[in-house]
């Protein structure tokens, strides 16, 4: 019998059953769901709903029923209960009897709910940020093996100017910082306790909300309950969270994919992050990679849907705010496996140096090293931009690299050029010369590393 039974005097049709419950993606709040009732039956006895006694018994049962879930979750997926919230209860009055039926006293499941998602929330979110801190670790191991790996560095997808492999690392390095930190915040604004706010108006029980909230381990309690109960704000926050994150890790994805090309060469994946084509048995497909780029696309779904969901509805609670856990567990299960996954991804990439160094000195990268060389020598750059517009032209004509033009062919552009140009041109002095904070330079990159290694406590 479901927990409104006593109104109805027709059951439920099985189409609308089915279509109503949620217990078979909310019994994910199980233990949540027994902690906030092992929390309200306290503040029951400050009320004297309970007896110090009945309270005791409660709580038995409900920790048993605690370590029976933490072992066994799925067994929940075999009860036609409604939701999580009626299935604790009808679990604890089958271990207690009447006694469990006095729990709900002064509760809702509209209270219930959004207190069982705002605790999961607060776990998942140290999970997240334990991937993310995997992946940034990951990222700081790899940057500091190959700081000397000279690549190009694109804007446009052309060959801009060199970089280095570990620059690039740190790069995403970085995007996962600010990942974190967001988590960081949306943790402080959810860490607020919804339970005594009843089904809208408030519990009709004169308890203390502050203390329940500090037994749930909330930082506060909530100041509305309108508001509390229909607030939904923290799922948008997570999964605005999460599409920023896959649209790093998407990035991320998309990056290697492209170094990890034929025409590239610049990194090897390893096979255990690969597949072969059933077709064609020379393929090596980077599908880890190619799915975390894919997977974004989820995730940015169950943020627009959220959104949409809780768009214009009316105060208070409505069942379409049932629509928010789906999107939320999927979103974030999501972004969790995609962590992990470029993390296994990095664990044994090789890079392959040569094909870098070799194509990070195509593409005249080092134009903008002969216009700063013309300035230093009194030509002011844009004229001097314009000169070596002119002499990458004639570069180009000759095939040759700017390096490879005698000084006889450079003088022709300008008179100024000397022989102390070539050392000017070289990918080190290229690299060397980008000193100043967050530039490519190795000492720089190195300075990067030893900030990173101290933010993580490496
Ligand atoms: N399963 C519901 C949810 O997740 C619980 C709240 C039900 N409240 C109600 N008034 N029907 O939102």
């Amino acid at each position: 019998m479901a927990l409104w039974g006593g109104r109805f005097s027709q059951a439920a049709d099985q189409q609308f059953k089915h279509f109503n419950d949620s217990l078979r993606f909310d019994y994910r709040l199980a233990e949540q769901d027994i902690i906030g009732s092992i929390a309200w039956s306290k503040a029951l006895v400050t009320v004297d709903v309970l007896s110090y006694d009945e309270q005791k018994k409660l709580e038995k049962a409900l920790n048993e029923l605690l370590d029976s879930v933490r072992q066994d979750p799925q067994q929940i997926l075999q009860s036609d209960a409604e939701d999580i919230h009626s299935w604790v209860e009808q679990k604890l009055i089958e271990k207690v009897g009447d006694l469990g039926k006095k729990l709900h006293t002064g509760r809702s499941r509209n209270d219930q709910s959004t207190t069982d998602l705002k605790l999961w929330c607060k776990a998942e979110i140290a999970h997240l940020i334990s991937g993310i801190n995997q992946l940034r670790k990951r990222l700081v191991f790899t940057a500091e093996q190959h700081q000397d790996a000279v690549m190009p560095g694109y804007t446009h997808l052309q060959r801009a100017q060199p970089v280095t492999f570990a620059h690039w690392c740190l790069a995403y390095y970085e995007m996962l910082t600010r990942d974190e930190s967001r988590l960081q915040d949306t943790f402080k604004r959810l860490d607020v306790s919804p339970l005594g706010c009843g089904a809208l108006a408030g519990t009709a029980y004169p308890m203390d909300r502050e203390q329940l909230a500090n037994w749930l381990g909330f930082s506060t309690a909530t100041n509305n309950s309108l508001d509390t109960v229909s607030d939904r704000d923290h799922v948008l926050e997570l999964l605005n969270n999460a599409s920023i994150g896959m649209v790093h890790l998407s990035r991320f994805a998309e990056d290697l994919i492209i170094f990890n090309s034929g025409e590239a060469n610049f990194v090897e994946l390893s096979e255990r992050v690969t597949s072969g084509s059933s077709l064609m048995p020379q393929k090596k497909n980077p599908d880890a990679l190619e799915l975390i780029r894919g997977k974004v696309g989820r995730v940015v779904g169950a943020l627009t849907g959220a959104m949409v969901t809780f768009k214009g509805l009316p105060l208070a609670y409505n069942k379409d705010l049932q629509e928010d856990k789906e999107h939320l567990f999927d979103a974030l299960d999501t972004w969790q496996a995609c962590l992990d996954m470029a993390a296994l991804v990095l664990e044994d990439i090789k890079i392959n140096y040569q094909n870098c160094q070799d194509a990070a000195k195509q593409g005249y990268s080092n134009a903008t090293e002969l216009a700063d060389y013309l300035v230093a020598k009194g030509i002011p750059f844009r004229q001097a931009h314009h000169i070596v517009g002119e002499a990458v032209v004639a570069a180009i004509a000759k095939q040759k690299a700017l390096e490879e033009l005698t000084l006889e062919e450079l003088k022709v552009f300008s008179d100024v050029i000397e022989n102390d140009v070539y050392p000017i041109l070289s990918l080190e002095s290229c690299l060397a010369k980008r000193s100043a904070k967050g530039g490519v330079s190795p000492i720089q990159v190195k300075f990067a590393i030893d900030n990173a290694k101290q933010q993580l406590s490496l």
